[in-house]
């Protein structure tokens, strides 16, 4: 794959093109608006400055990155590629607009059109398209650059060869380890992740234990990185929100509905590390 597009360039879009263009791609990064387009460049640029700065990258290979990355607005520089990304915010309406207009832009018909989507049944975007059979879930892990994960999942239309090929691309170029998950709400991970962070949302609604006394007792006790509330800030509440809402939708199991202290925080633009303020506080 030496002609690759992302489309969205938040928080998992800019570790997705950061990554593609390591990897010695030509990478084609498409926004909504200039504002959003020069604060993935800024996060992007930081990452690889970052990365050099800690001995994980060589310089040279964030000088190539730099070079083979192109940001554009426009959905038709995105015509030739062999594989676009998507990784818009989780929002199924959003997301299938986006297929559509892939659908309508990328001239060959066997390229890869691939969602980083969390939880949207692959199916309904690839029916958004008239090649259905291209079109995969390829789920990565936030901080792109640094988790090694990738889940693919096929829908009931996704040919063989897309799998293959993507699993080809995540492995050989991209250097990720790859899992596959069937075509149903949080996929693997999140259908486990997701009800750990919401029970430690009740915890703490609930008034049961501290933020912080949830987090060290699952990083100090349990060893993980961090711990489930500074990890739903680095996710972010809004998407943490949409990914609860869409494995309730699917499953209707209680544990798996958004507490409200979510829903709120998120509609007061608490948005976590992005915002600046989530369940801890970002601002220096
Ligand atoms: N390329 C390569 N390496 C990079 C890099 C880049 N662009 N940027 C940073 N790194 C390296 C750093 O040099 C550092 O390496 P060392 O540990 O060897 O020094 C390492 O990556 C970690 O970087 P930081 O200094 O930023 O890190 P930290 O030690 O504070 O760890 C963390 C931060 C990586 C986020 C860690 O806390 C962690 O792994 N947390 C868990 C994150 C997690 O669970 N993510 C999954 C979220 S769920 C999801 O994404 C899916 C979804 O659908 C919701």
């Amino acid at each position: 794959m030496e002609r690759v597009g992302v489309v969205g360039c938040g928080l998992m879009g800019s570790g997705i093109a950061e990554i593609a263009a390591r990897a010695g791609a030509h990478v084609v990064v498409v926004e909504r608006d200039r504002a959003a387009l020069e604060s993935g460049r800024t996060r992007i640029e930081k990452s690889l400055t970052r990365a050099v700065a800690s001995g994980k990258v060589p310089e040279g290979e964030a000088e190539g990155a730099r070079d083979h990355l192109n940001f554009s607005l426009d959905y038709g520089d995105l015509g030739d590629r062999e594989i676009v990304v998507e990784a818009v915010a989780e929002n199924e309406s959003i997301k299938i607009d986006v297929f559509r207009t892939l659908d309508a832009v990328v001239a060959d018909p066997l390229a890869i059109l691939a969602t980083n989507t969390s939880s949207i049944p692959i199916i309904k975007l690839a029916m958004a398209t008239k090649r259905p059979e291209q079109v995969i879930g390829m789920h990565f892990f936030n901080p792109v650059p640094v988790l090694k994960l990738v889940e693919l999942i096929s829908s009931l239309l996704t040919s063989p060869d897309t799998a293959e090929r993507s699993r080809a691309y995540c492995t050989e170029h991209l250097s990720k380890r790859v899992i596959t998950s069937p075509d149903r709400a949080g996929f693997v991970v999140n259908a486990l992740l997701i009800p750990y962070l919401l029970s430690a949302i009740r915890m703490l609604e609930s008034g049961f234990a501290s933020a912080e006394d949830i987090d060290v007792g699952m990083m100090v006790g349990c060893a993980h990185p961090m711990g489930p509330l500074a990890l739903t800030d680095l996710i972010g509440l809004d998407t943490t929100m949409a990914v609860a809402e869409s494995l309730y939708e699917e499953f209707k199991e209680p544990h798996l509905a958004p507490p409200p202290l979510l829903s709120r925080m998120t509609q007061a633009g608490l948005m976590g590390r992005k915002s600046g303020q989530g369940f801890f506080s970002y601002r220096s």
